[in-house]
């Protein structure tokens, strides 16, 4: 239940990025004071099932923090590009991105994590968000070993009851002749520092017909189909995103350093190759996708641990060494 919770909750904190995104407020320090001010009331809180919520009344945002499952772990660290969920511009059906696959050596309670967000945040209630996840990610915790695993991810509830990450309950349903099931190992990775790049193209796209929100999966090349997530599954989703989002964060245990993110590099100067977004589009109800080219607000919660570039000609870049000390 560990690696789910922090899995869930890591991107449950994700809901806060409209919160701050236009007040350009850190979140982690934000969050900091929220539970420093709240410590009574999760301090009356015991017992493994329970959940703390801590309420941002003024933007009917909601934290979830499963704290006795949690407590070891530090807050997670984002780098991420993200759309703003508010607004009648703002429909989604899909969301295209080519990303650089890394390997690195984590321990057992780090985690270092890639991918793309298509979200319905519904009335801006955390326990109705509907969100589906892809990308890849090195989670020994989880898979026992310090692999890049395709990692496909549901919630229709904000990651309380419902959804679960790969196949590990009902939800995604994978296609027949599929070329990699959720949870495999991406091999090879790309070089490091030598910089021969290999790279997955993943699509995420509401299938006008059935409804249904297909998964495509390229490895070096242009992305196919490989399952997708029953329209039935969703509420909101049901109808269409209205947003999106794409970078990566990383989790550590407290007694660990954090691990790298991206390519351990951090782009703008850092040292090495930072790795990289390319080929961001958006996907209209047609099915139609267009580059993105205005840039989107970010959400870096250490900036000096890691970051993100500014979106320019539907790329980025993003990433971060590990051992940093917040
Ligand atoms: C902390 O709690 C006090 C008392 O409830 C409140 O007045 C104050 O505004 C809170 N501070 C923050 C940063 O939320
Ligand atoms: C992804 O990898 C393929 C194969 O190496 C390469 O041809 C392509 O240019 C790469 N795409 C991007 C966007 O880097």
């Amino acid at each position: 239940m560990l690696r789910l919770t922090m899995l869930g909750r890591a991107i449950s904190l994700c809901l806060l990025f409209h919160a701050f995104q236009t007040e350009g407020i850190r979140l982690h320090h934000t969050i900091n004071q929220l539970k420093n001010n709240d410590s009574r009331a999760l301090d009356s809180v015991d017992g493994p099932t329970k959940q703390n919520m801590i309420s941002l009344n003024s933007n009917l945002i909601m934290v979830t923090s499963s704290r006795q499952d949690s407590s070891s772990y530090d807050e997670p660290c984002f780098a991420v590009h993200q759309t703003t969920p508010r607004g009648p511009g703002n429909n989604y059906y899909g969301f295209h991105a080519t990303m650089d696959v890394y390997g690195h050596e984590l321990k057992p309670g780090q985690g270092s994590s890639t991918g793309i967000w298509v979200n319905h945040n519904g009335n801006g209630v955390t326990s109705v968000l509907n969100a589906i996840s892809v990308g890849w990610h090195i989670y020994p915790d989880h898979y026992g070993d310090s692999h890049p695993h395709f990692y496909t991810h549901w919630t229709r509830d904000g990651y309380k009851e419902t959804g679960c990450i790969n196949m590990d309950c009902p939800g995604f349903v994978r296609a027949n002749g599929a070329v990699i099931a959720p949870g495999a190992v991406i091999h090879p990775v790309s070089d490091v520092p030598e910089g021969h790049i290999q790279n997955i193209t993943l699509k995420v796209l509401k299938d006008k017909t059935s409804g249904d929100w297909w998964v495509y999966y390229g490895f070096n090349t242009i992305p196919t189909g490989v399952g997708y997530f029953p329209n039935s599954l969703f509420t909101y989703l049901a109808e269409k995103a209205n947003q999106v989002a794409f970078g990566a964060y990383v989790i550590n245990d407290k007694t660990l350093p954090t691990p790298p993110m991206g390519s351990g590099a951090l782009p703008n100067g850092g040292q090495g190759r930072a790795a990289s977004f390319t080929n961001l589009r958006f996907i209209d109800q047609d099915g139609n996708s267009s580059p993105i080219t205005a840039d989107l607000p970010e959400l870096v919660t250490e900036e000096k641990c890691h970051s993100i570039t500014p979106i320019d000609n539907a790329e980025c870049f993003y990433g971060g060494p590990g051992g940093c000390v917040k």
